[in-house]
């Protein structure tokens, strides 16, 4: 196992956190780009092809704030994470996955476990092994469903899911998905989501970048 203990919430780092506007920096390198190839399809749901490239960018940041954290099994999980939306009938994934209890609908379970299968497709003819794709799946496996982390890992996965939505983009995308406009949008992320964040290095980026986009969309006004 390469997965570590999960540390008492919020967990502390001693490392300087990088609280500048995503788009700064952007996912690094090319080592994902086989495992992005080969999940291509299911890039095109629920817009998956703007989330998860934002969300595998800070959970790199997050990564460089825990360099105790095994970092591969961190990007590899989230890039993968919400794959299972390409393969859940679509019309459902609005209608049941963001309304009502939302968390617990029966098409948030099926997303996850799809999520699995295609881990376990893509991953060992890539060259991953056995033990590796184990840990991704396990992270997978009720990302949104199970109530806890169960490591220093799959908590920062959590959390890299959850920064996205702080950004402009993640606003302008995710509110509608909620029905709402940016305004009221932007107050539940601040009420529900931050106390939500395993991290402090997350809470410091989420309040942060939260900050700018009300700003910039002048929520304070448009309300
Ligand atoms: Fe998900
Ligand atoms: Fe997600």
């Amino acid at each position: 196992m390469t997965t570590h203990a999960l540390p008492t919430r919020p967990i502390p780092t001693t490392r300087a956190v990088d609280t500048t506007s995503i788009d700064t920096t952007p996912a690094r390198g090319d080592d994902l780009d086989p495992i992005w190839r080969s999940v291509i399809p299911e890039t095109r749901a629920r817009s998956n092809d703007v989330h998860l490239p934002i969300s595998l960018a800070y959970a790199e940041r997050l990564c460089d704030a825990h360099p105790e954290a095994d970092s591969l099994l961190v990007r590899v999980s989230i890039l993968l994470h919400d794959t299972g939306w390409g393969r859940v009938d679509e019309s459902r994934i609005l209608s049941e996955g963001f309304t009502g209890d939302w968390r617990k609908s029966a098409i948030r379970f099926e997303h996850e476990k799809q999520g699995c299968e295609i881990a376990r497709e893509v991953l060992p003819p890539l060259g991953y092994d056995d033990g590796f794709v184990r840990e991704v799946t396990a992270i997978i496996d009720g990302h949104d469903t199970r109530p806890e982390p169960h490591s220093l890992e799959d908590a920062l996965v959590r959390d890299a899911d959850r920064l996205w939505r702080f950004d402009h983009a993640g606003i302008a995308l995710a509110s509608g998905w909620f029905g709402l406009a940016p305004a009221p949008y932007c107050d539940r992320l601040r009420r529900e989501i931050i106390p939500e964040l395993h991290s402090e290095a997350a809470l410091t980026m989420a309040t942060t970048a939260l900050d700018r986009s009300e700003a910039l969309l002048k929520t304070g006004v448009l309300r």
